[in-house]
């Protein structure tokens, strides 16, 4: 983007990291929010999404003179939110006779006695104020408060919050030691923000895989200031992230033989196994010392497998499966569950603080393998009966808006069953954790079972809703595209 004049109260389009650009307004940074060194920048807040941010000039567009091409460009849901939040905004000033009546430097974020950090991320927001004085969440219209950050840990401690707002409670702590660093400032609207204070390590990155996950991983080693070469069997995948910085390696091969440690995440055991073993495979780069770290969801067998042919030519291997989905990983918010060899989990440590928010080590080879497929057989089955439910609602003649309103304030509600609830009532199966890899994760989980001759009928039941939504064509969309095995 061209660079801009801007001031204080100025509409624009912010571009920040790989979301398109956002209509916000230039702000005044709040007192004690250092500005980040070297390009110049303005500190925005986001229309829809209340998020922050410090965005480089080159990156700011004013608002009017491209209203009309970003609308044309952007369709989403939380897009067109924000523009109109921005709308409505404009059309309250022109009601107050071009008066703004501004939030900023009077609101939330100098509510808290000018000390305080505020961090919004899609409808999420997290305030407070200064140590110890008090701390709130909200996200999506619920709203919870603590007393004190001691409060809070306490009941973190004795497992009394319930599991999202745990997490946010590890987070906020973590964005709190590093405004106490001073080390970083508030520059993104996602986990940037939070690791804006690590240092990346010397060693040389590899990826390979460049699908929904490994893309969003990428980025964020980049980011971060990882040195990073990647590689993947469609090459033109590999443009945008050399455009980013990365370099680009012609084989698996040499990819290994250029980096010290490298990464794979790829669809399934067959590719993982095709990359490792096949011609200008991943071994053919091995040497003693290199470290290898697959990232795939596979079974235990593949990994155990994989691990053997690594160690076999002295490299160090480890397996690294994740949690999340494509807009998990794009944040940089994925759980990593590791195992294998602990020294390279230790010399991973910057890219997981990259490209995660927490990581697990989990002991001997296969135990992350095992976890993963559990977690995802949990998730799978899940989301079946969540389609199972939304079509028994709309066969019974009841609402299927109602019902998820009424999910939505019960135990159940969390921010998967209200984005596949809501993304199934609009008809938007576009892929953020495809159908064929939670089937592929299903179909795994029930052999692990077999293997431990231990019954997972619920699994097995939802595997057959899958296999049928896959016969339907629906491989290539979202999960939750297992809605349409109902309904056909
Ligand atoms: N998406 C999620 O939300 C999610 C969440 C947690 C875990 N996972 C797991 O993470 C892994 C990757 O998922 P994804 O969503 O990124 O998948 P994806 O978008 O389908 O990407 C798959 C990647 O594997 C590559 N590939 C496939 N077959 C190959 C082969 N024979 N040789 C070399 N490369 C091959 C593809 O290359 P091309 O580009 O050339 O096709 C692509 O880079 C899977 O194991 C999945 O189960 C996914």
């Amino acid at each position: 983007m061209a660079t801009v004049h801007l001031r204080i109260g100025d509409l624009v389009w912010g571009k920040l990291g790989r979301y398109p650009p956002w209509p916000g307004k230039v702000v005044s940074p709040p007192k004690d929010l250092k500005k980040p060194r070297g390009k110049k920048c303005h500190f925005v807040k986001f229309f829809g999404t209340e998020d922050h941010a410090w965005i480089k000039v080159e990156q700011l567009k004013p608002y009017h003179p491209h209203k009309e091409e970003m609308i044309k460009i952007n369709k989403g849901k939380r897009f067109q939110q924000a523009v109109d939040a921005v709308e409505d905004f404009l059309k309250k000033k022109e009601k107050q006779g071009g008066k703004e009546q501004s939030s900023e430097g009077k609101g939330l974020m100098n509510g808290s006695e000018g000390k305080g950090l505020m961090y919004g991320s899609e409808g999420k927001g997290l305030m407070y104020g200064s140590e110890g004085k008090g701390l709130m969440y909200g996200s999506e219209g619920r709203g919870l408060m603590y007393g004190s950050i001691q409060h809070v840990c306490t009941r973190l401690w004795s497992g009394t919050l319930d599991a999202p707002v745990k997490m946010t409670v590890v987070f906020v702590v973590f964005v709190w030691s590093v405004q106490d660093t001073r080390s970083t400032s508030i520059q993104a609207a996602d986990s940037t923000a939070i690791n804006g204070s690590i240092t990346p390590t010397d060693k040389r990155i590899g990826f390979l895989g460049l699908g929904l996950m490994g893309s969003g991983i990428v980025s964020n080693l980049l980011k971060m200031g990882h040195v990073v070469t990647v590689w993947n069997r469609t090459v033109e995948k590999c443009d945008l992230f050399i455009q980013e910085g990365a370099r680009l390696g012609r084989t698996p091969a040499e990819v290994v033989s250029m980096c010290d440690i490298t990464f794979s995440c790829v669809s399934d055991p067959k590719a993982a196994r095709d990359l490792v073993l096949g011609p200008s495979g991943v071994l053919q780069g091995i040497r003693p010392g290199k470290c290898y770290v697959e990232m795939s969801t596979v079974d235990p067998e593949t990994i155990t497998e994989l691990s053997q042919v690594i160690s076999s030519r002295g490299g160090r291997f480890l397996e690294a499966p994740v949690a999340g989905s494509q807009q998990v990983s794009n944040e940089g918010m994925l759980v990593i569950l590791a195992a294998g060899d602990r020294t390279v989990y230790e010399d991973c440590s910057s890219c997981f603080q990259a490209m995660g928010k927490t990581s697990f080590f989990l002991g001997e080879v296969g135990n992350a393998a095992r976890m993963m497929l559990i977690l995802n057989m949990v998730q799978g089955s899940f989301m079946a009966t969540i389609a199972e439910g939304l079509t028994l609602a709309q066969a019974t003649g009841q609402s299927q808006h109602t019902f998820l309103d009424i999910l939505s304030q019960g135990q159940m509600a969390s921010t998967f069953v209200d984005q596949k609830c809501q993304n199934i009532l609009q008809g938007n199966f576009k892929p953020d954790y495809y159908l064929k890899h939670i089937q592929k994760d299903l179909r795994l989980a029930i052999s692990m079972g077999d293997t431990a001759n231990h019954p997972t009928p619920m699994a097995a039941a939802a595997n057959e809703v899958y296999k049928r939504a896959k016969a339907l064509d629906q491989s290539d969309n979202d999960m939750s595209a297992v809605y349409r095995a109902y309904i056909h």
